[in-house]
């Protein structure tokens, strides 16, 4: 089950919610168009980067190759953000470091 912030699970329904669409319900993304998450560097990598994605959302870096863009999720409150990055980290990593809502509040806050 592991340490959620709130309401358990919580990270798999914003998961559904908000990120199958693009990224399909097995995290493979959609070739070409959507990147895989579930192998990617981010979700391995520092939690701020992924706290910084999810906050700021990301243009396409050559819109030669695509017009899809990371949408931001500000809308959602800090605990939900750390809900679904320790969701995401849960289930594709091998060595999830949770964080909580505090952290994603002060990573946040960092974003360049
Ligand atoms: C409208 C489609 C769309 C939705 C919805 C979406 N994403 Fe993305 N996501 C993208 C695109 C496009 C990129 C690549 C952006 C770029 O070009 O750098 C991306 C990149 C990422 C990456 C980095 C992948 C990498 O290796 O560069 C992660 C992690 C990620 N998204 C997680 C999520 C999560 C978690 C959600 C739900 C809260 C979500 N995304 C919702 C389209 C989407």
């Amino acid at each position: 089950m592991g340490l959620y912030c709130g309401i358990p699970d919580e990270g798999k329904t914003l998961f559904e919610t908000h990120c199958v669409n693009c990224h399909m319900a097995d995290g493979s993304g959609l070739r070409g168009i959507i990147p895989a998450i579930n192998q990617s560097p981010v979700i391995y990598g520092q939690f701020t980067e992924m706290a910084c994605l999810l906050y700021q959302g990301r243009q396409p870096a050559d819109t030669t190759q695509s017009f899809v863009a990371m949408p931001s999720f500000k809308s959602l409150s800090n605990a939900q953000i750390a809900n679904v990055i320790n969701y995401v980290k849960k289930r594709w990593t091998d060595n999830p470091q949770f964080v909580s809502e505090q952290q994603v509040a002060e990573a946040v806050k960092a974003c360049q």
